[in-house]
């Protein structure tokens, strides 16, 4: 049980890589807030969890609201106690077309939720994890933000400031003992993926032509991942921004 007794919140857990983020740490005996706009999966997850013994309760929370965010560190405080883990999964895509072309509102929508949630994410749990002693803050970014594709300028953007926010907070917060990580998967085999590929199989191959282990990642990779920088084992480890990508940014 490498998180036993840890309190986790996942955003975005309602469904791919925060779905597996949250069965895993819940499998390794943390309790799990599964946080989402998703009601109806989000409750799912947290109830599936639940009938199989495990600690885990839904929360319904939309990271653009900061009372959404408060409200759900809240949850983990009322129900566990404590809270230990954050992992700022929610996210959004963005079917490939030239930046110039890419409407203002869902430019901004992508930096509201890929950016300024994760932001409001940590300024919520922040006040939890001090009073904690410390914690393990890890946020989701993307091989889009070390080695971009192009016609997902504005997706990758989001993601490149997402690893400067996390590098630059693993500074600030390192005197709190909060940790602070990213994770930066290669497209991964989840609902999310055919936004990235459109409607093109070519495309689709393309993208994998490009991954050197031969496949997507999915979401057991990334649940290994967040689970090792979320345990003890990580104790010493902060500011990383680690590829999940099969050797695609190599
Ligand atoms: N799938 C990929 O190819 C890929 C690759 C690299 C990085 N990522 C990143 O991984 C993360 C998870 O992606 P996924 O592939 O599991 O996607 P997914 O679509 O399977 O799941 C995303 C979840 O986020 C939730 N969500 C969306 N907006 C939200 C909001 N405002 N507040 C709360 N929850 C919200 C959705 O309801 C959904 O349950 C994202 O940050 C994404 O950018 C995905």
């Amino acid at each position: 049980m490498r998180l036993k007794d840890k309190v986790a919140i996942v955003t975005g857990a309602a469904s791919g890589f925060g779905e597996g983020i949250a069965q895993r740490f819940a499998a390794e005996g943390a309790a799990v807030v599964i946080a989402d706009v998703d009601d109806a999966r989000g409750a799912a997850v947290a109830a599936d969890l639940e009938r199989s013994g495990r600690r885990a309760i839904f929360c319904r929370a939309d990271v653009v609201r900061a009372v959404d965010m408060a409200a759900m560190v809240q949850a983990a405080l009322t129900r566990f106690g404590r809270l230990d883990i954050l992992v700022n999964n929610a996210g959004l895509p963005q079917r490939p077309m030239p930046l110039e072309t890419v409407p203002e509102e869902m430019f901004d929508r992508l930096y509201a939720i890929n950016v300024k949630g994760v932001y409001l994410g940590i300024c919520a749990a922040l006040p939890a994890l001090r009073a904690a002693g410390g914690g393990s803050i890890i946020n989701m970014a993307s091989t889009a933000g070390l080695s971009p594709r192009p016609g997902l300028s504005a997706y990758n953007a989001t993601k490149g400031a997402v690893i400067t926010l996390t590098r630059s907070l693993a500074l600030e917060l390192a005197r709190d003992r909060i940790r602070v990580n990213c994770l930066c998967p290669v497209a991964g085999d989840t609902p999310m993926l055919r936004d990235f590929t459109g409607d093109d199989p070519a495309r689709r191959a393309a993208m994998l032509a490009t991954v050197p282990l031969g496949r997507f990642s999915t979401p057991q990779d990334l649940a290994s991942a967040a689970l090792w920088l979320a345990s003890d084992e990580a104790a010493f480890i902060t500011g990383i921004a680690l590829p999940v990508d099969g050797g695609r940014t190599i």
